[in-house]
């Protein structure tokens, strides 16, 4: 008995072997994905990794296309994919031919006649919990969502030449409600939305006869758009396998995601587990943008210590400007002085003329702002909004869509504020020279106009017009720029627009931006005017002090 039993034993070991041996080449099952260029690059990266952090041995196999640089193909090899050429499948409905252009591909897993059954997972999935039962599934197998159609973002399938063929001939017939591979195998499965649901534990004993299609549950095709309407999941959180991050705009690896979308943070989690599979790719980092992500903060700062530099050299010949303790004082008197003057009451008026003339008490405005244009503070409103959406854009445009949530936010604002700055400072240096020829213009008329400088008063102005009021308009700007878009987030905000508690904070976000535009309105006007009026004194100064306002 003994001896039968060793013998036994003997063999099982070798057909383990074998198996493995057989296992290592190809095994029999397989994950598939699919990528058609270096974008979904990342989602692949995590996706396999999230795979592989469920205990999983299986293979992985990436289908990539012609569009996918070397680059990528050597990356996703590091990262244990196998990595497989295949060529577009043309798109034969002709309605749309260039965009849809390689969208039947998909189809091609069908055809991967070396496995014996392969799940397929698309780039913008995410496993949270083992899916190893899904290789039990039938034939075909895929989740039904919205209006009873299936969605071929997560699937089952058991390849074969014939079923591949039999598609392939009827690819031109049949219709697509897409215009590609999902619209094409609802209908050549359209009897699906009648399948059976798959049971994992029922199709665990073999007797039962392989079904042809089996409908998955939800919980291995999580929609995160559904999350999103009801900020929350409809089913149990802990249940979950597969979540699928379909909202267009709001791929998982575009920084802004994560700060809008909740269930973004699992994804997030896998890819900072990511290794360094080649040098300079650890935490789903791509080595080209890291090169830009940091000359992108360095460039604001060193224009900033350019400017600095720059405005020290003019005070250093000029030195009525600076910010020493002189003129912190001499603004905090102004303060004093203002309140003292308004009593208390906000000194704001519409022209913005009396405000002007209010905030510095002991400047003598009342000559220029008899000749102020009428239009100029509506005019610098206007302005100064178009050069915050002119720098959001820049730096939206600029900044690397798949760097770190973090990057990504700090990079905006740094840029958002840097450009805005720059661009208004040089509006607000053009209406200085403005009312610096409109004074010279003036001065023709009346030569006597500004007879009350003497030499004593002007100097005193030249303190007091130090750029501290600039300043502080600009950092407060900023700072409420920062707190708007943050109140929310500080409250713990996870969706936009989903129940009435989210209304509430989409109504926080709101108010938070009318402060900062009616902050932004108030500063424009007040500053241009400032600038302005300061020009109309200064046609005698030599041009050099206006400079430190622009750098
Ligand atoms: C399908 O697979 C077979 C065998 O692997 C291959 O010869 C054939 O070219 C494939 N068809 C397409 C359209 O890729
Ligand atoms: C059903 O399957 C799950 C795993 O999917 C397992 O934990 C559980 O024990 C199974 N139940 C039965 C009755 O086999």
């Amino acid at each position: 008995m003994a001896w039968l039993a060793s013998k036994f034993g003997f063999l099982a070991v070798l057909l383990a072997l074998v198996a493995a041996g057989s296992g290592e080449r190809s095994g029999p099952e397989a994950y598939v994905t699919l990528l058609y260029g270096d974008e979904f690059l990342l989602g692949v990266r995590v996706l396999g990794r999230s795979i592989r952090d469920t205990g999983s041995e299986k293979d992985m196999v990436a289908l990539v296309s012609d569009g996918v640089s070397d680059f990528a193909k050597k990356l996703l090899q590091a990262d244990g994919w196998k990595v497989e050429l295949i060529s577009l499948l043309a798109n034969p409905n002709q309605v749309r031919p260039k965009r849809f252009w390689g969208v039947y591909t998909k189809l091609k897993i069908f055809n991967m006649t070396r496995y014996k059954k392969v799940v397929y997972l698309d780039a913008d999935t995410i496993v949270v919990k083992s899916i190893e039962d899904l290789f039990q599934c039938g034939r075909f197998c895929a989740n039904l969502k919205h209006s009873e159609r299936l969605n071929s973002g997560v699937m089952v399938v058991e390849p074969s030449a014939t079923l591949f063929e039999d598609m392939m001939r009827q690819v031109n017939s049949l219709p697509s409600y897409t215009g590609g591979d999902q619209g094409f195998l609802n209908s050549y499965y359209a009897d699906f939305p009648n399948a059976h649901l798959f049971v994992p534990n029922l199709s665990a004993e073999n007797s039962r006869p392989q079904p042809e299609m089996e409908r998955l549950s939800t919980l291995y095709n999580a929609d995160v758009g559904l999350y999103m309407l009801a900020n929350k999941w409809m089913v149990d959180e802990k249940d979950l396998k597969v979540i699928h991050y379909t909202l267009g705009p709001l791929k998982p690896w575009d920084w802004w995601t994560a700060w809008l979308v909740k269930p973004v943070d699992v994804w997030q989690n896998v890819r900072e587990k990511l290794e360094e599979s080649l040098p300079g790719t650890g935490g789903g980092r791509n080595p080209n943008d890291q090169l830009l992500v940091n000359i992108l903060f360095a460039l604001p700062i060193c224009a900033l210590l350019f400017c600095y530099y720059r405005y020290r050299l003019q005070t250093n010949d000029d030195l009525s400007c600076t910010f020493s303790r002189s003129s912190l004082y001499d603004y905090a008197r102004r303060i004093y002085y203002k309140f003292k003057s308004s009593s208390g009451s906000p000194s704001y008026s519409g022209v913005g003329v009396a405000s002007s003339s209010t905030i510095n008490p002991n400047q003598q405005f009342v000559n220029g702002t008899s000749r102020l244009p009428v239009y100029l503070g509506a005019v610098s409103v206007f302005f100064c909004f178009m050069a915050a959406i002119l720098s959001l854009t820049l730096a939206f445009v600029i900044v690397p869509r798949q760097v770190m949530p973090w990057t990504g936010l700090l990079l905006m604002y740094e840029w958002t504020f840097t450009t805005f700055f720059i661009v208004f400072g040089c509006y607000l240096e053009l209406v200085y020279q403005w009312g610096k020829t409109k004074s010279r213009a003036g001065a023709l008329f009346a030569s006597n106009d500004s007879s009350d400088y003497d030499s004593e008063k002007g100097h005193q102005r030249r303190t007091s017009a130090c750029d501290i009021v600039t300043w502080s308009y600009g950092t407060g700007m900023a700072l409420i720029a920062v707190i708007a878009p943050s109140l929310p987030c500080v409250l713990g905000i996870t969706a936009l627009f989903a129940n009435f508690i989210c209304l509430y904070r989409l109504g926080l976000m709101v108010a938070g931006g009318i402060v900062l535009a009616s902050f932004m309105s108030y500063a424009s006007e007040h500053l241009a005017i400032r600038s302005f009026v300061r020009g109309l004194e200064d046609r005698d100064l030599p041009r050099s002090r206006s400079i430190s306002l622009v750098c």
